[in-house]
């Protein structure tokens, strides 16, 4: 979709993801990540996976291996929504609960204990989650900007899946684009400080501790910038996206936003900025907007 932008601005584009089934763009990551292992397994129904969210990719991979009766153990922080914990339990997952204030990378170690007892899909890692992102998001948003010319692709970081995926997508007809790495200013991308509790915008975030996301350092000279914003700033955008536009974005998807924006003003008319929109919100962070 074709982002507004105030004059002398580049034009910011934004693929819109929360029409996927579940609801964001992670069910692409659920997919692929499930696709990886049936691809070499005889029998699903002996298979028990073990993998941890931040929120978005439990409500897939519960729907995915409820439907293929396949065991499924889940590692989320304690700061989940008690509701959404109930949906994921109710579809037959197994939920472990970590102490928020260990943040995500105390969520991976966690489900990296618990690989002992079960596979570990591990998206961090997982070749299949940057390859889905480059086959099928980026392939789309290729496709979806014809004649247009990318110059930069911004992206909030999780695992960076969507931000490398996407990017090669776009490299391999478009070799002058540059990406724009989005994450939370509570813990920003590579940071040396630990891990933290502080509520952090959607599915995004450093690890904390100098850890970087492997997908994101081996894509360093293919980025051009990084950008951070907090969670209140995040949920204000929400609230400011949804008066001045109408749409409803969720948290990651309006620090793209605000950040698309930012860069497409520095780059000035005639260039192109693209986005991502990863879902429309959920309903906490739509009670903490106040709308
Ligand atoms: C709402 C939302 N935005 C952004 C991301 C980041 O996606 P990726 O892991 O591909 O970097 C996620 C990942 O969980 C997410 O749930």
């Amino acid at each position: 979709m074709e982002v507004p932008v105030p004059a002398g601005s580049a034009r910011v584009l934004a693929k819109a993801e929360w029409e996927n089934p579940c609801g964001s763009i992670k069910d692409r990551t659920a997919f692929a990540l499930l696709c990886e292992v049936l691809a070499d397994c005889d029998d699903p129904r002996g298979l028990h996976l073990v993998e941890y969210s931040g929120g978005n990719l439990a409500a897939p991979l519960s729907v995915l291996c409820g439907r293929l009766g396949v065991r499924l153990t889940l590692v989320l922080s304690e700061a989940t929504p008690g509701d959404y914990v109930d949906e994921l339990r109710s579809r037959g997952a197994a939920v472990d609960l970590v102490d928020r204030e260990e943040g995500f990378l105390g969520v991976m170690e966690r489900a990296r204990e618990l690989s002992g007892t079960g596979r570990l899909l591990y998206q961090h890692r997982s070749q299949a989650n940057l390859w889905m992102h480059r086959i099928s998001t980026g392939a789309e948003v290729v496709e979806q900007l014809g004649e247009a010319v990318p110059d930069r692709f911004v992206a909030s970081v999780g695992t960076g899946g969507t931000l490398v995926g996407v990017l090669s997508a776009l490299g391999e007809r478009h070799p002058g684009v540059r990406g724009v790495v989005v994450t939370p200013s509570e813990l920003p991308y590579g940071s040396d400080e630990p891990p933290n509790g502080r509520p952090k915008y959607a599915g995004s975030g450093g690890l904390g501790n100098g850890i970087r996301q492997p997908f994101v350092l081996g894509a360093v000279d293919r980025m051009d910038g990084y950008r951070t914003v907090s969670r209140p700033r995040a949920i204000s955008l929400m609230r400011q996206c949804l008066d001045e536009t109408g749409m409803r974005l969720g948290s990651s998807a309006a620090a793209n936003w605000r950040t698309a924006l930012d860069v497409a003003a520095e780059l000035g008319e005639g260039a192109t900025v693209v986005t991502v929109f990863p879902d429309a919100g959920s309903p906490s962070e739509w009670a903490e907007a106040g709308r």
